[in-house]
């Protein structure tokens, strides 16, 4: 049988949880900060550590027949995959946040402003739905400094624990998306005995968990 390929974050918030849950299934590799592909020694699975931005392509391209990503990552770019499991760890919100001292105090509010996000398809379809026209500044990372620097007058990021919004003297305003990470596969992936035992271990390690 071909080895499997599973593709994982390489550094944020969900790589060590999904280091973690794959160790739990038994499964052994090194986990060096520097190699992109680790190979799994009692097992035909090979782990790709990627951007978590590029884990839904991979997977709906066939590159990884398997991925570990947050479910917000994959509404953004819109991948054809198949949902396996959900992960129970790396839950979010998306959030749309203003500074401090904004005098911003609904979403109406929004009309004609300028915001800085890295999920700027999930933001327009918001801004959309709420019939809100404004601004969408895409930025791929440290998108909490907008305001800061004069970039925008909200952000929409990720918020987990609130520790980043809280240090640069931003407060959400408004909640766009819950999420958290999911287990995904390719939409064409054959459900051999391999792939089976993986979401077999995969699922006991989650309920071991209840
Ligand atoms: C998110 C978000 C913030 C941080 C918020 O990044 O962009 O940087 O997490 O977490 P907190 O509320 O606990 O402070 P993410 O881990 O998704 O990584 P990425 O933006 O680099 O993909
Ligand atoms: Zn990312
Ligand atoms: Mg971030």
């Amino acid at each position: 049988m071909k080895t499997l390929k599973i593709a994982i974050q390489k550094s944020g918030r969900l790589n060590e949880k999904s280091v973690e849950i794959l160790k739990n299934c038994g499964l052994s590799f090194e986990n060096y900060k520097s190699s992109l592909i680790s190979t799994v020694t009692n097992f035909p699975l090979e782990i790709l550590f990627l951007r978590d931005d590029d884990i839904p392509e991979y997977v709906q391209d066939g590159i990884a027949d398997l991925g570990i990503v947050g479910e917000n990552v994959i509404t953004e770019v819109n991948a054809d995959v198949e949902y396996l499991q959900k992960l129970g760890f790396g839950k979010c919100t998306l959030k749309i946040a203003i500074p401090n001292d904004s005098e911003i105090t609904d979403i109406s509010g929004l009309e004609g402003k300028a915001i800085a996000t890295s999920y700027p398809v999930i933001l327009e379809k918001y801004l959309q739905d709420n019939n809100v026209n404004a601004v969408v500044r895409t930025i791929s990372g440290s998108v909490e400094i907008g305001p800061g620097l004069g970039l925008s007058d909200a952000i929409c990021d990720i918020v987990s624990t609130g520790g980043t919004l809280k240090s640069n003297g931003l407060k959400p305003f408004a909640e766009v998306m819950k999420s958290e990470a999911v287990l995904i596969g390719n939409k064409g992936i054959e459900l051999n005995e391999d792939v089976i035992e993986l979401l077999q271990r995969i699922r006991s390690v989650l309920r071991a968990k209840e």
